[in-house]
């Protein structure tokens, strides 16, 4: 088990390069199984996600090595179907793979899948859009079964516009015969990359971003070196810690239009934002004013993966703020440990209402999630001193090199092994 120890009250300068998007590379790794020439992701970012979906790429018989951080996927001796439980239970993206592995073999059979604890995380919608491209599905003992002769093109309208649906339809999809069109797809970033990626490889995919996405089946696929966008969470993780601890940064190989929505927020709290090229620039010097409301929703609205970050930013502002969180059904675990650190926060049902209090003082707190655990991090960052978090194997999941990225913007962060 490992932990931070962080001593706040420091304000935050410099610069700071972004990663690669984990919640792009996921969706591409899977993606990489539907071809058997070799294709290159570029500046993989070390995350333990992406060491598992390596994991579990081996062991369906996928050949990955790593060129310094490029990672080249082999997979023409891929042979087996079947993803082990405990792999299976270690990441969401993990039910990806059912698209590309029915793809490929004609069958799958893989444990349902694991993830974060922010709620039941149903894959119905997966399942269900699988089915009108001809899988025979069944479900026992934990595992997901599927079976497919032919996959053939269809249309597919999404109750409700998920991500992971719309990511396992597209890759099912690319070699099935004829036309698939997703209604009601996502329109995230991430879609549109793993669109980008899949036209690199040879497939046939346009729509992504808006709500309808058309998928030509095509007979072959081929190899390709390809960059996936920059991780937008990690982006605004990093500005709300700005915001959060006062002082001024710089980011580096990011995008401002995958994050308007947080930019409009920080703008309402009082922070000065500078966008130039592929870099923002954040300052911020004297207490955030409050944001009224805070409602996440589906992009391109407020971003899910923010939420925990922003709750804690609203929790030092001058004034009172409501956070709605529309997507999942638990995703305030984190509240009690914030108000461990002083934060002045009740949940009633889906919001969070939060009166900003002048400050913050170190604590213990524990990390339950990727994200919840960024924001007892950058809460403990903007605390008066010491803070312990613990179980930060949540945050690694998600964030590499994120405590020398915090140091070398003047935090006071150390990793301990206990
Ligand atoms: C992806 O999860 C992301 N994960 C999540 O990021 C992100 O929070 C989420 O999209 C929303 O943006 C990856 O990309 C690996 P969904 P996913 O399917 O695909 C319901 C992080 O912190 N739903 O869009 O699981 C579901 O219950 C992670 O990086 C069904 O009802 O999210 C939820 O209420 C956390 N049936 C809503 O849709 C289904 O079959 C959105 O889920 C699937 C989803």
């Amino acid at each position: 088990m490992e932990k931070y120890v962080i001593n706040g009250g420091k304000k935050l300068e410099g610069s700071v390069n972004i990663q690669t998007a984990k919640n792009s590379v996921l969706p591409i790794l899977a993606a990489a199984v539907l071809t058997d020439s070799p294709v290159t992701i570029m500046n993989v970012p070390d995350i333990s996600d992406v060491r598992n979906m390596v994991r579990i790429l081996g062991c369906l018989g996928c050949n990955v090595r790593y060129d310094g951080q490029d990672m080249i996927i082999d997979s023409s001796s891929a042979y087996n179907c079947e993803i082990p439980r405990e792999l299976a239970h270690e990441l969401r993206s993990s039910v990806f793979l059912l698209g590309s592995v029915i793809s490929r073999f004609g069958k799958a059979k893989i444990a349902y899948p694991g993830g974060c604890d922010i709620g039941l995380r149903p894959v119905d919608l997966h399942l269900t859009g699988l089915k009108r491209l001809g899988v025979k599905i069944s479900e026992r003992n934990g595992f997901i079964v599927c079976g497919c002769d032919k996959l053939t093109g269809n249309e597919i309208m999404l109750d409700c516009p998920s991500v992971g649906a719309t990511e396992n339809i597209m890759l099912a999809a690319v070699k099935a015969e004829g036309t698939t069109v997703i209604k009601n797809a996502a329109r995230e970033p991430e879609i549109e990359d793993l669109q980008n990626f899949l036209n690199a490889i040879g497939a046939r995919v346009c729509g992504a971003g808006t709500g309808t996405i058309v998928i030509e089946g095509v007979k072959k696929l081929k190899g390709a070196s390809y960059q996936p966008i920059s991780d937008r969470i990690e982006a605004g993780t990093f500005l709300i810690a700005a915001a959060m601890c006062g002082g001024q940064i710089e980011l580096c190989g990011t995008s401002s239009e995958n994050l308007s929505s947080l930019l409009h927020k920080l703008r309402e709290n009082g922070c000065k934002l500078r966008i130039k090229n592929d870099k923002i620039y954040i300052k911020n010097d004297k207490r955030p004013v409050s944001v009224k409301s805070v409602e996440t929703q589906p992009y391109p609205g407020f971003p899910t993966d923010l939420q925990a970050q922003m709750t804690a930013l609203c929790a030092i502002c001058s004034g009172n703020s409501i956070v709605t969180e529309n997507l999942f059904e638990t995703r305030f675990k984190y509240v009690p440990e914030l108000c461990k650190m002083g934060a002045d926060i009740t949940v009633v049902g889906r919001s969070a209402f939060v009166r900003g209090v002048e400050g913050l003082k170190g604590a213990t707190v524990i990390a339950n999630d990727l994200r919840g655990g960024a924001a007892l991090v950058i809460a403990a960052l903007a605390a008066e001193g010491r803070s312990e978090v613990l179980d930060i194997s949540h945050i690694d999941r998600g964030y590499s090199q994120f405590e020398q990225k915090i140091r070398l913007l003047g935090g006071e962060i150390r990793r301990v092994v206990i």
